[in-house]
């Protein structure tokens, strides 16, 4: 994932509107690719019916949807919804395997269940319930499926750190703290995988960096 920068000293009231206004431009805002943590974890999976939460320009749910997954990606931006419905189409993806709705999930009910829930850096400088999110996405696994949380362990070094920390509901957390805040019920949740890792990234800039992710894999009993 690319990770441009952009001026948080103009952010927008709605959640929608700033994430929008993120996409507006031209052409994408992050690389298309899977995210690399994902694509290892998730290769380890039986596939079956996955949800993508805060899915961005749909990278994530077209490889799930490759790999023998039918996807569905959820974010609040309109723009972005359109961008991966279209790359999801250009990558010839029957769209049964992979379909993406837009929806503030600040304000969702699950409906259906799901053998994987995932979140890749699902972070916004606007606040939001990201905690009660998660849970409520955790709810719709089904017993033997999945939870995949993998998140910024620390700001890339090009990003606005400070108008980050500004925003209480947008404070980083560490995989263990990650797992404490979700607070699933030990006898219906194991953790698989609690840790940090290494990546190289490529800033907006071009600047090279190794930044920390956070990777969380629950399992459901
Ligand atoms: C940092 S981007 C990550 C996008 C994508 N998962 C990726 O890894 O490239 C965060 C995404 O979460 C979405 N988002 C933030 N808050 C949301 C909310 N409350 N409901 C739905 N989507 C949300 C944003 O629109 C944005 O696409």
């Amino acid at each position: 994932m690319t990770d441009h920068a952009h001026d948080h000293g103009s952010v927008p009231q709605s959640l929608a509107e700033f994430w929008d206004d993120r996409y507006a431009g031209d052409g994408p805002i992050w690389s298309g690719r899977v995210n690399a943590t994902l694509a290892d974890v998730v290769t380890g999976l039986q596939p079956g019916r996955a949800l993508d939460l805060g899915s961005g320009e749909g990278g994530d749910v077209i490889w799930l949807a490759q790999h023998g997954w039918r996807a569905t990606g959820l974010d609040v931006s309109t723009v972005a919804v359109g961008r991966a419905a279209r790359a999801a189409a250009d990558a010839g993806i029957d769209p049964e395997s992979a379909r993406f709705h837009v929806q503030d999930l600040s304000t969702w009910h699950p409906d259906e269940t799901y053998d994987l829930v995932c979140a890749s850096f699902f972070h916004s400088p606007v606040d939001f319930p990201r905690t009660d999110v998660l849970r409520a996405a955790a709810a719709a696994v089904v017993p033997g499926g999945h939870l995949l949380v993998i998140s910024h362990a620390a700001f890339p070094p090009w990003s606005d750190a400070q108008a980050h920390a500004d925003h209480a509901d947008h404070r980083l957390l560490s995989p263990d703290e990650e797992r404490a805040e979700l607070d699933l019920d030990p006898s219906e949740w194991t953790t698989v995988i609690a840790e940090t890792r290494q990546r190289d990234a490529t800033g907006p800039d071009g600047q090279q960096a190794v930044l920390d992710d956070g990777v969380l894999l629950m399992r459901r009993t």
